[in-house]
């Protein structure tokens, strides 16, 4: 069997900055509750004529340019969401007809936060399996789309933008481990209610604001936290490593409080964690390849270092795995 390991990154986010400033004359809120509560300063929106996929593509572009590859080399493209362009076609399919990736399978798949780390993981296995040599996997979201910016407990949280890796056969262990769980039992605490089959959209679910994201914030912080170190370990571990091994941190970029605690469970140093929460806030699957790429271009992953990442998702779900990095 072969490996899996990555081969050029890339990201995308909106030019038009939303601040906690901002925020504070749209609601009854602060630059303080906000900063001390979740560590965010200040997200992206896109333009209404701006959708998922046109921020995947940016980020598709870089990461086949890094690579060192065209689109047709694609052999497959996995995209995770909770804002597609569509119900259906997937934004992946969208995605490959603007890459002109002509060679590709295409599918999305719905993970919440979760959803990069989803996607990794399904590239993982079928490079290993030997089915494709060069997978596209994306997390891409325009979540101001799906925001209440009258609900003070959300829409202070997110922001859009998108990440892209290029994975591709190898050697040797790129990726040396990858793990994902799930539990349905807590779907309400973290959803949309509207717009899918068990409700359509309709006069009284426009009206009911059931077309926004809903979250119960606190739940989902505590389960959060329990589930990113659980995966944290058994992606460590699974790589025959404990976390004394690891340089470099990447952890979904929710709530610094979140990764934090995280932090504090796998007694690792703060200079060994990856952070860019303060200038996008949470972009939902995008957050961990948005970070990775900006950690790649901050010179903050070098040859050889040993990255983990994990995230934590509407589901709930949650995922972590462990690279090896190679340039
Ligand atoms: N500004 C000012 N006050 C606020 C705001 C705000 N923006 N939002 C809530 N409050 C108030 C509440 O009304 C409450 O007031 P009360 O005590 O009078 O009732 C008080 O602040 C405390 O509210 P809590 O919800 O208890 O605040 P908490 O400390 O839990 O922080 C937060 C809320 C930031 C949402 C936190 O719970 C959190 O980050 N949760 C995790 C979210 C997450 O990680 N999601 C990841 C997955 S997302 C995905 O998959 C799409």
């Amino acid at each position: 069997m072969g490996f899996a390991r990555f081969l050029g990154t890339g990201s995308s986010v909106p030019e038009k900055v939303l601040t906690n400033a901002d925020l504070e004359k749209m609601l009854d809120t602060s630059d303080e509750w906000i900063r001390t509560r979740t560590g965010i300063r200040e997200r992206r929106l896109a333009e209404p004529d701006v959708s998922s996929s046109d921020l995947a593509y940016d980020a598709c572009v870089q990461a086949l340019e890094v690579a060192g590859m065209d689109a047709v080399d694609i052999d497959g493209i996995i995209l995770g969401t909770i804002t597609p362009d569509y119900l259906f076609p997937s934004t992946a399919c969208v995605l490959q007809d603007l890459l002109g990736a002509r060679n590709s399978f295409a599918y999305d798949l719905l993970a919440g936060c979760s959803g990069f780390l989803y996607a990794l993981h399904a590239g993982k296995g079928i490079i290993e399996s030997g089915d494709a040599k060069n997978i596209l996997v994306v997390g891409a979201e325009t979540i101001s789309k799906i925001m209440d910016y009258e609900d003070r407990s959300t829409c202070i949280l997110f922001g859009d933008g998108a990440g892209a890796a290029v994975l591709s056969a190898s050697d040797t262990p790129g990726i040396m481990s990858a793990c994902l769980g799930s539990n349905g039992t807590h779907g309400e605490l973290l959803y949309m209610p509207g717009g899918g089959s068990k409700m359509p959209a309709s006069e009284e679910s426009v009206k009911n604001k059931c077309h926004f994201l809903k979250m119960e914030g606190k739940e989902v912080f505590k389960e959060a936290v329990k589930a990113i170190e659980s995966s944290s370990i058994t992606a460590i571990e699974k790589a025959g490593l404990t976390p004394d091994d690891i340089d470099l941190f990447i952890p979904h970029q929710a709530n610094n409080r979140i990764i934090e605690a995280v932090r504090k469970r796998l007694k690792m140093s703060e200079d060994r964690i990856f952070s860019n929460l303060d200038k996008y806030g949470n972009t939902s699957s995008a957050s961990v390849p948005i970070a990775l790429d900006e950690a790649i271009k901050s010179n903050r992953v070098n040859e050889g270092d040993i990255v983990l990442f994990s995230a934590f998702g509407a589901g709930f779900t949650w995922g972590a795995a462990v690279v090896k990095w190679q340039y």
